[in-house]
């Protein structure tokens, strides 16, 4: 156990909430929720605001698993933006549903990611599948391509589709984790109870794209194999962040009750570290449907 946790992990001892410091600008596009860019900045901070990708969810659990993801990521050291609670105010947000802006409270929990600038040295097709094969083989030629396979096996992902990647001209960012582990929700209060740990370490997805693409595109060569062992490597991080989350404490029953769901799922995750490399080697027992395709059509 890493007793005063490692330096890059330091600022995690405070809760991570941030305030928006100016109206943020509604993104358009085929999104599932509400999402701004806008500038955010820990309360009392001078220093300037950081960049974020704002997004209001309506379920505290999607907020918690978000969460969840982005710190264990940093702990693991995996490409997933830098991931806090922003406060906004219902005039920052333009475009929230009206239940939301007539609702009493006065600031509207969302989940903030460090904004990475989009590569725009690199005209990205605008046709979906054209795009989309756009992405997978700048992934799969990079060592991001591996390290995204074995992290949405990790976390369950149901939800990795080309857009959920971003590239900001030097790597790939793995974003929008608001559909992992989510089946857990319903056994937020029984952690402790045998049969509900082994439900959550036998939990998988039911497709891996990101595997099947390096799989498809580099049989060979795709190294995800040997990721979960470093990862596991990386356990005592992970730990040390749980820590922190326990001690997130604000007083106000919204944060505190995300906070808490945060926790739970970055012990979810904790645990199923050891399984990983199990599961992975299922997973990749199983045939991608590409090469399927490609073995029936020869
Ligand atoms: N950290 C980030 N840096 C740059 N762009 C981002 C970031 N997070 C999200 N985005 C952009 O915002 C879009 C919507 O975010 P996402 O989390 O995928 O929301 P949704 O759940 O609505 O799909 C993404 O497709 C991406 O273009
Ligand atoms: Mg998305």
């Amino acid at each position: 156990m890493v007793k005063n946790g490692a330096i890059d992990l330091q600022r995690w001892r405070d809760p991570p909430i941030y305030r928006m410091l100016s109206p943020g600008t509604l993104l358009s596009g085929e999104h599932l929720n509400k999402v701004w860019r806008g500038m955010a900045q820990k309360p009392m901070n001078t220093e300037p605001g950081v960049p974020m990708i704002i997004k209001w969810v309506e379920k505290k659990e999607m907020l918690a698993t978000e969460m969840a993801c982005a710190l264990a990521a940093r702990a693991l050291r995996l490409p997933v933006p830098v991931g806090v609670l922003v406060l906004g105010e219902k005039d920052q947000l333009h475009g929230l549903p009206i239940r939301v802006t007539t609702s009493e409270a006065s600031s509207v929990i969302c989940f903030g990611s460090e904004f990475h600038w989009p590569d725009d040295t690199i005209a990205i097709p605008e046709d979906t599948e054209a795009a989309q094969e756009w992405v997978w083989s700048r992934l799969c030629q990079s060592s991001q391509g591996s390290s995204g396979g074995v992290w949405d096996e990790l976390i369950a992902n149901e939800d990795r589709h080309h857009q959920n990647v971003v590239f900001d001209g030097i790597r790939g960012w793995f974003i929008d984790h608001e559909k992992t582990l989510t089946p857990l929700a319903k056994f937020m209060m029984q952690f402790a109870e045998a049969t509900v740990r082994q439900t959550i370490v036998e939990l998988q997805a039911s497709s891996n794209p990101i595997a099947s693409e390096m799989v498809f595109r580099r049989p060979t060569d795709h190294g995800m194999e040997a990721l979960p062992k470093s990862l596991v490597n990386f356990r005592s991080r992970l730990r040390w962040l749980i820590d922190q989350a326990t001690k997130w404490k604000t007083g106000v029953q919204d944060l505190d009750t995300i906070f808490m769901m945060t926790e739970f799922y970055l012990r979810s995750i904790d645990l199923r570290l050891p399984a990983l490399s199990l599961h992975l080697s299922t997973r990749l027992s199983k045939p991608p449907i590409q090469s399927l395709w490609y073995q029936y059509s020869e």
